[in-house]
């Protein structure tokens, strides 16, 4: 990866492309909806499938010269297929938002009304923040976290749901820790008549793997980013049964989107196939497994985690408890001194503005990938608990910065 071919051409990005090579290299990603990809997928992403235009599905489409095209999308379909198990599977949204785009633009009308979480207790701009397309279409609700438990208050949901009468509930969610009961939320769906979108953008990896339940077979829609816990190329899906196949195909393409990015289909086949490999359960369940250690480590020094700990690849710590003065913000610019990346986030019940927030989201895909095990994790939990408390102190960011590249040194991310 020395991009010597774009140097010819443009030294000014390629020096911004090796920088950012060595930034991965050497920092630890904690930022929750990351990880690193295979230099397989890579290669894919930067294939030549980025010249063709490929408009409409396999042996469908409205060019010429698909039968590559066709190829590669057949196989992520029927790779997806096999590791989530739905019925019928769109690979081509170009994001997890467009893969949500396509779900409300099958099924609703604009006015149509949508209850989902509030995004300070863990919800998506996409599912409609008012900043956000949905919040301008749509008529929305939202439920919320319970305040002691921090988990989702599905009594509460159920409550808003018979006042407010949605046409969609959407569940999956950007920060929150917890396994999600699907079934229970389909529950309340089903008895107001409502439609269910369950959005496992963060959790796809993990459901693929089982070891987080499954939303497929249970929600009517399961959408999902591909380039987070499952590792594959960047983008979107949709998964829905077959009855709903057509109106999400016809949502997406042309309703939503023009040609698919075809070379980012082939990222997505290529990490379902390394998904589908048994090595891919095993690296689930490390990611969930750091992550508990992560968290457990962080409460032992005295951080707040909201809802107490995690069941998936994220923990949350608000910080208002443990370090009243320090915000978010703050506290990711001192780790980011440290090199260790992560973002500043909302909580429930937030206290400051959404751009300086009171809490701290990690994810333990990135590092997991990167071969960490419990014993990493826990150092890298001591690590951030130093730069979070001695967050103004320069010798105590040095010094952790220091460990920090040595431990990226003994867990190398690509191969020169
Ligand atoms: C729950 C949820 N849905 C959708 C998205 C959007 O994904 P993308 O960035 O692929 O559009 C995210 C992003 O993190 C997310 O957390």
């Amino acid at each position: 990866m020395d991009y010597d071919s774009v140097r010819a051409v443009d030294p000014a990005v390629a020096d911004a492309l090796g920088g950012e090579r060595d930034r991965q290299e050497e920092t630890l990603a904690m930022i929750a909806s990351e990880n690193h990809v295979s230099e397989a997928v890579l290669e894919a992403q930067g294939s030549v499938l980025t010249n063709k235009y490929a408009e409409g599905y396999p042996g469908a489409r409205y060019y010429a010269g698909c039968a590559h095209a066709d190829e590669v999308e057949e196989l992520a379909i029927e790779r997806a297929t096999e590791l989530w198990g739905a019925e019928h599977v769109n690979v081509q949204p170009h994001s997890g938002t467009q893969a949500n785009q396509a779900v409300y633009f099958a099924m609703l009308e604009p006015g149509d009304k949508i209850l989902s979480l509030e995004l300070n207790h863990g919800g998506h701009l996409s599912h409609g923040h008012p900043a956000n397309f949905t919040g301008q279409t749509y008529t929305v609700e939202q439920y919320e976290v319970d305040a002691e438990t921090g988990r989702i208050d599905y009594d509460g949901l159920a409550e808003l749901a018979e006042s407010f009468d949605p046409d969609i509930i959407v569940s999956g969610y950007s920060a929150y820790p917890r396994a999600v009961d699907w079934e229970r939320i389909q529950a309340v769906a089903d008895d107001v008549d409502a439609y269910h979108l369950a959005d496992i953008a963060h959790i796809t990896g993990l459901v693929a793997a089982g070891v987080h339940p499954s939303p497929v077979g249970v929600a009517d829609f399961v959408t999902g980013s591909t380039h987070k816990t499952i590792r594959a190329g960047r983008g979107g899906i949709v998964m829905c049964d077959a009855e709903y196949a057509d109106d999400i195909d016809k949502a997406v393409f042309p309703g939503g989107q023009g040609g698919p990015l075809m070379h980012n289909v082939a990222g997505k086949a290529v990490g379902f196939k390394e998904a589908l490999d048994p090595s891919f359960e095993e690296y689930a369940q490390a990611v969930v497994d750091n992550a508990e250690t992560l968290g457990e480590t962080l409460a032992d020094h005295g951080l707040s985690l909201v809802s107490g700990g995690t069941d998936t690849h994220l923990v949350l710590v608000d910080l208002r408890e443990s370090h009243p003065d320090l915000t978010g913000g703050e506290a990711e610019d001192a780790l980011a001194a440290a090199n260790i990346v992560l973002n500043a986030n909302t909580v429930p019940g937030e206290t400051r503005s959404p751009f300086n927030p009171s809490g701290i989201r990690a994810g333990t895909a990135g590092l997991t990938t990167r071969g960490f095990d419990e014993a990493a994790m826990e150092e890298v939990g001591d690590l951030i608990y130093r730069v979070v408390d001695a967050h103004d102190d320069d010798s105590t960011i040095e010094a952790v910065g220091d460990r920090v590249l040595e431990l990226c040194a003994e867990y190398p991310l690509y191969a020169e």
